[in-house]
């Protein structure tokens, strides 16, 4: 009984929460959450109030797929980065970028404006918990010179620049670590060279020490293309690699979100 009455409630208050989808919206949310774990654990149908929360941010999520695709899958061509499968401190770090002018699409900050903290975690969980497979790379010419620039920046570094190896933190399978950094691979040429250009123009920025700002500006344009064009040609896979006791080689904000 305690479960029928937190799930017809939890419904009620998804049905009445269509419009403000923000700092309201995150509470219902939690509360829902809330109500399922003890409904739970007292009745024998446990499952039911989790599966409604699910669908409650499923839904909520719709607005977003229409740019970045099925489950965050991305889009088969184009500009939109994949959110499935990214670590989860990473989409939510991101989230808060856009919300708080770090990063600019006027889209995506306008749609964030006014959710909370605790809303915008349960948006990236629900991402980094989406496992779809990768579309095949895009084939783009990438001459041997460029390939063996990209390769050395990636797994080598340049200490001469005190430019570490990309690998060092974004794993060496390229493949991101948890719980903040993300992988580069399966992600469109354009985007990485975008992001890359935003970081040296001071458009897009982290949480200090921005690590990647200093990378980024660093490298000369046309190493930012050889590197971009060569992660975008890699066939991606495997899931981001556990968080490393290790710290990283210089340090970065926001790894420990
Ligand atoms: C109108 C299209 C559009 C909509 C709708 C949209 N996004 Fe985005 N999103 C983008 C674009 C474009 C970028 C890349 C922006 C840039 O260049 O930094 C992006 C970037 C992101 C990133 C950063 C990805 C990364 O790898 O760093 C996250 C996370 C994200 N969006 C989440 C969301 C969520 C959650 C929603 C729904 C609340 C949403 N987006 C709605 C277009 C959109
Ligand atoms: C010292 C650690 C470190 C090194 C070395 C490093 N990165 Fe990063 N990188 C990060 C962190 C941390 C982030 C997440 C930043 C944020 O939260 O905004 C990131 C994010 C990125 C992103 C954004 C991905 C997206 O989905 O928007 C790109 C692109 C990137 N790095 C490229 C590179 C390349 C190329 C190299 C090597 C030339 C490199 N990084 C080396 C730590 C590092």
């Amino acid at each position: 009984m305690t479960a029928g009455t937190a799930t017809a409630a939890d419904r009620a208050d998804a049905a009445g929460q269509v419009k403000p989808v923000g700092r309201a919206a995150a509470s219902a949310s939690s509360s829902a959450s809330g109500a399922g774990s003890t409904a739970g654990s007292t009745t024998s149908d446990g499952s039911r109030p989790l599966r409604v929360l699910r669908n409650d941010i499923g839904e909520r999520v719709q607005a977003c797929l229409l740019c970045h695709g099925e489950q965050g899958r991305a889009t088969p061509d184009g500009y939109f980065p994949r959110l499935a499968g990214k670590p989860a401190g990473y989409l939510f770090n991101q989230l808060r970028h856009f919300r708080d002018g770090r990063r600019a699409h006027a889209l995506m900050s306008g749609l964030l404006r006014h959710m909370s903290d605790d809303y915008l975690r349960e948006i990236a969980g629900y991402f980094a918990a989406q496992s779809v497979p990768y579309p095949p790379p895009v084939a783009t010419a990438l001459s041997d010179t460029d390939r063996q620039r990209a390769e050395s920046l990636v797994r080598r570094g340049d200490a001469a620049r005190r430019l570490p190896a990309c690998a060092e933190c974004h794993s060496a399978a390229m493949t991101g670590r948890q719980p903040a950094i993300p992988g580069l691979l399966g992600l469109p040429r354009d985007y990485l060279v975008a992001q890359l250009g935003a970081w040296r123009s001071g458009q897009r920025r982290s949480y200090v020490p921005d690590c990647m700002g200093d990378i980024a500006r660093a490298l000369q344009p046309d190493e930012i293309a050889a590197v971009a064009t060569w992660l975008s040609i890699q066939t991606p896979g495997a899931e981001p690699a556990p968080q490393s006791a290790t710290p990283t080689p210089v340090a970065c904000g926001g790894l420990a979100p």
